[in-house]
């Protein structure tokens, strides 16, 4: 591993993402819940890993992270995206491999970088959008002390059993049938780099502190 460390915290680093994680970015285990699957992609032919590339390396307005446990393997991604340089914000993207879900690596990496994000790059606000029935999701933002600001429904590419399938008949309530697909209720949320400090100030000098 040669691409210098941006933040660690726990068991986890966290590094730009390089091209040569795409080996094993291809090797994690699909997602199964159909709520998730968008998060699947084939990366098996060059084509394939040239175009995931692009849309996020080439774009200007996006940053790519790797998140590395402590094997050093490669076990998730983080992004920032809608980049306001001038502004110093930017919109967070995360996601874990399949298999390495609720085993406190999120928590790790998202704190990680917020550690790079305003310690180190010194920016203002970070924002995010999660849907309402993530409440996995939702719980992580929360501990790492992001505030809702306003809801919103968006089109999720999700099959039609969501809305029917009694698997989901508890989050039922958070989607809805649009025209044309499927929209879910959404959070945007923020965290302000004064929240950001004052938090960790009322801590024990390290993020990560239970509730
Ligand atoms: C969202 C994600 C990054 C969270 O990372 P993680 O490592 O799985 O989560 P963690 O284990 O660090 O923490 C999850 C928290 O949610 C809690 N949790 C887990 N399942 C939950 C559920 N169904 N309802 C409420 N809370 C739940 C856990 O107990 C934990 O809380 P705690 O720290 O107080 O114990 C990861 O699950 C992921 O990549 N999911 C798929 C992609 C995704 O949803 N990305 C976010 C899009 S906005």
């Amino acid at each position: 591993m040669s691409e210098k460390v941006l933040a660690r915290e726990g068991r986890v680093i966290v590094r730009k993402f390089k091209r040569s994680d795409l080996a094993d970015r291809s090797a994690w285990p699909p997602y199964r819940d159909p709520l998730n699957t968008h998060l699947n992609f084939d990366l098996s032919t060059f084509i394939d890993r040239e175009r995931w590339l692009f849309t996020r390396k080439a774009n200007a307005g996006r940053m790519y992270f790797a998140i590395e446990d402590e094997q050093g393997r490669l076990i998730g991604e983080m992004s920032l995206r809608d980049i306001e340089s001038h502004e110093k914000t930017s919109r967070l993207g995360i996601h874990l491999a399949s298999n390495k879900v609720s085993q406190g690596y999120g928590r790790e990496a998202l704190a990680g970088l917020l550690t790079y994000y305003f310690d180190n790059m010194k920016w203002n606000t970070m924002y995010l959008d999660v849907a309402a029935f993530n409440f996995r999701a939702i719980r992580l933002y929360e501990r790492l002390h992001f505030e809702r600001m306003r809801d919103f429904w968006r089109r999720i590419s999700a099959d039609d059993c969501v809305l029917t399938a009694p698997e989901y008949a508890h989050i039922r309530h958070l989607m809805r049938r649009a025209p044309g697909g499927i929209e879910a209720l959404h959070h945007d949320m923020l965290l302000t780099k004064e929240r950001y400090f004052e938090t960790l100030a009322q801590g024990t000098g390290e993020h990560l502190v239970a509730e």
